[in-house]
């Protein structure tokens, strides 16, 4: 399976901001907020992901992640002109995705939580072995700002509404997707929503209605954290280090999530914390390599 991660858009909504610098490179604590939802395509054991972002920004991401070899991936880069919608993902990476299925993750999203993994590979092998999508539901106080699940009397999920006004449940649907070999035919058959966007919401409801979108609720031990505003973000870095300086685990340390899913081994994690200077995160790097050369 392939992964595509979506870190354009314009940003408005968090000027002045991003006025000069893409929202998803801005930091979240200690890292870029783009590491939080490429650590989650790689623990779902993906290695070759696509980056699409505004042609302003595509060279920065370049910059930061490379082509991906540091990490044993594959990274590639593609442009989106314009924020025209998520479901133009997939006509941008029709090429790189060759008829494969695919996780589509929004590059401002954060998970974290003991069950993710498990998640995600349940989510992965579900759409591998059964074809059609998988998506999630997450309880939120005030989900108008999403797309939302309505379920029928028998709890049966019966259709996606994008950021309704009166939410038929208090289900959002997170920015992590995943789908079969055919979804870039499916969005090729978007039309435009009300507001002008190619919809993932619409993406979504396709597949529901040939009955073939699942939509896992995610449980309260599960955090999905929200970066729109900068009180969010605020939030956010101060959620990472209080569980970091807490546990001393990183949460989305992709160099660490490279090695210990077999990406890389410990003599490349110790290059890469040496590479980092004297920064916490590269004595971190260099613990986690040290612990794993003993072992
Ligand atoms: O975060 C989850 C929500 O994401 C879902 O519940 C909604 O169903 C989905 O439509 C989306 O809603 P948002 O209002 O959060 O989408 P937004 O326009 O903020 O875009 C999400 C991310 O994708 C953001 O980081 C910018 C990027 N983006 C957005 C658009 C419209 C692109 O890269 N290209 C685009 O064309």
């Amino acid at each position: 399976m392939k992964g595509i991660i979506l870190a354009g858009g314009s940003g408005t909504r968090l000027h002045p901001i991003t006025k000069a610098v893409s929202k998803q490179l801005l930091p979240i604590y200690d890292k870029p907020l783009v590491y939080y939802p490429l650590s989650v395509l790689m623990l779902a054991g993906i290695r070759e992901v696509l980056v699409i972002s505004t042609p302003r920004d595509v060279p920065a991401y370049r910059e930061l992640l490379g082509d991906g070899s540091s990490l044993g991936m594959r990274l590639e880069y593609a442009e989106q002109a314009e924020p025209r919608g998520l479901a133009e993902a997939f006509a941008i990476g029709r090429a790189f995705l060759a008829g494969g299925p695919c996780a589509l993750v929004l590059g401002d999203n954060m998970f974290h939580g003991q069950d993710l993994t498990r998640v995600l590979s349940r989510a992965r092998g579900r759409v591998e072995r059964e074809g059609g999508a998988v998506v999630f539901g997450y309880p939120v106080k005030d989900p108008r700002a999403f797309g939302v699940v309505e379920f029928d009397e028998g709890r049966r999920v019966v259709g996606i509404e994008e950021k309704p006004e009166r939410p038929k449940s208090s289900y959002a649907v997170p920015g992590l997707y995943f789908y079969d070999g055919g979804a870039c035919d499916v969005a090729a058959e978007v039309e435009p929503s009300e507001r002008g966007e190619l919809e993932i919401t619409s993406v979504n409801n396709a597949y529901l209605r040939e009955g073939r979108l699942s939509v896992e609720l995610m449980g309260r031990g599960m955090a999905w954290l929200d970066t729109g505003t900068p009180e969010g973000m605020l939030k956010a870095a101060e959620y990472v280090e209080a569980v970091q300086s807490r546990q001393g685990y990183y949460i989305a340390c992709i160099e660490e999530i490279a090695y210990r899913r077999g990406f890389i081994g410990a003599g490349r994690l110790l290059d890469l914390g040496r590479a980092l200077g004297k920064t916490d995160y590269g004595r971190y790097l260099i613990s986690v390599a040290r612990e794993g050369e003993r072992e």
